[in-house]
């Protein structure tokens, strides 16, 4: 058999995040998720081959060969084997996956890695699964992979059932509902993290005594964010924002022993954030950080330049990419 595929996704930011699982086997978290999938500025591109007259597995990530009895490597590749057990194939694969930005950096390249796997893959094996389906896959390969499905704004609900069956990602709204939002990248390091998102969150739901606060309370900001994003309400949508990056990386200190992703850099963005929110005289940028220094920074069109602006002053940043909503994942014929 052979079937072959390319998909295009970008990463998603979250906003409430996810971190630690009420079941790791079937990755079903402790608290609901909201994330934003951002624009074509960011992208990843993976291509999938399936071919029986191939003898082995491949997986390229920018070119470099990927060691598959890597752990986790072989945990983001799960998602081919039940895949393929779906399909009721046992076809080799040859997967190259493409990123427009800095691998591992805390940029969840894994949640646009991964997305883009399961939809070519799919595709190539020509699988007809809902997206229900399909977000329940993903997130075994990584968790926030779910929501990088979906363009727009993304919930990936915790659900309540053991078996994990409403535990899946939902588009809230479309990227069109509110086009004025931007959000700026500004990458303080592109290097690998030292901690992976699943070993940190391992460890902090096994240690931390803060994070004991935080599942209740992730839970009820989601109800408030989604509504918040219905009604498009900026300030409110920025002081959760904030917050919820703030109380993760609470928790992250509190773990034993401590996770600390946030470098100067990151510290000298929520100051600045800060004082320009201060100096509006209401919030009109959000940050919020991930496993990682880099800071995401949510803001709308009219105030992107005064953003940037007072990015410019922190000399120690590398880069600067600026995105909007994405529109979400898509197909593309190649030879
Ligand atoms: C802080 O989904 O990357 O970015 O399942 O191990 O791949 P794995 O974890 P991952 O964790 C994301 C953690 C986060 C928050 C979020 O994106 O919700």
């Amino acid at each position: 058999m052979y079937g072959k595929a390319t998909a295009i996704t970008s990463p998603n930011i979250a906003l409430i995040k996810y971190w630690g699982n009420r079941d790791e086997r079937l990755m079903l978290p402790n608290n609901s998720s909201i994330s934003m999938t951002l624009g074509d500025e960011l992208t990843t591109k993976t291509k999938v081959i399936f071919d029986s007259k191939q003898d082995k597995d491949q997986f390229y990530i920018n070119g470099k060969l990927q060691d598959l009895s890597d752990k986790e490597t072989m945990e983001r590749f799960a998602v081919i084997n039940k895949i393929r057990s779906i399909a009721g194939t046992n076809a080799k694969v040859l997967i190259s996956s493409e990123n427009s930005f800095p691998t591992s950096a805390g940029l969840a390249s894994s949640a646009s890695g991964i997305a883009a796997m399961v939809l070519a893959s799919t595709k190539a094996l020509d699988l007809k699964l809902d997206s229900r389906e399909l977000s329940i896959i993903a997130k075994v390969g990584s968790g926030s992979a779910c929501r990088s499905l979906f363009g727009g704004f993304v919930k990936w609900e915790r659900g309540q059932k053991a078996d994990g069956t409403d535990s899946y990602a939902r588009q809230i709204a479309g990227h069109e509902h509110w086009p004025e939002l931007v959000d700026i990248v500004a990458v303080v390091s592109d290097s690998k993290k030292k901690v992976s998102s699943r070993a940190g969150m391992r460890q902090t739901v096994k240690s931390s005594l803060l994070y004991k606060a935080r599942p209740e309370w992730a839970e009820n900001m989601c109800v408030k964010l989604e509504d918040a994003i219905l009604k498009k309400d900026f300030g409110t949508l920025a002081e959760i924002t904030m917050k919820d990056s703030s109380n993760l990386h609470a928790v992250m200190l509190d773990t034993y022993p401590s996770l600390m992703y946030l470098n100067d850099t990151s510290k000298e963005i929520m100051y600045k954030i800060a004082e320009l929110n201060e100096s509006e005289g209401k919030p009109v940028a959000a940050y919020t950080f991930d496993a990682g220094a880099n800071a995401n920074i949510i803001t709308r069109k009219g105030d992107a330049d005064k953003v940037m602006e007072m990015l410019s002053q922190v000399a120690s940043i590398k880069e600067i990419r600026k995105t909007g909503i994405g529109k979400g994942p898509r197909f593309i014929e190649e030879s």
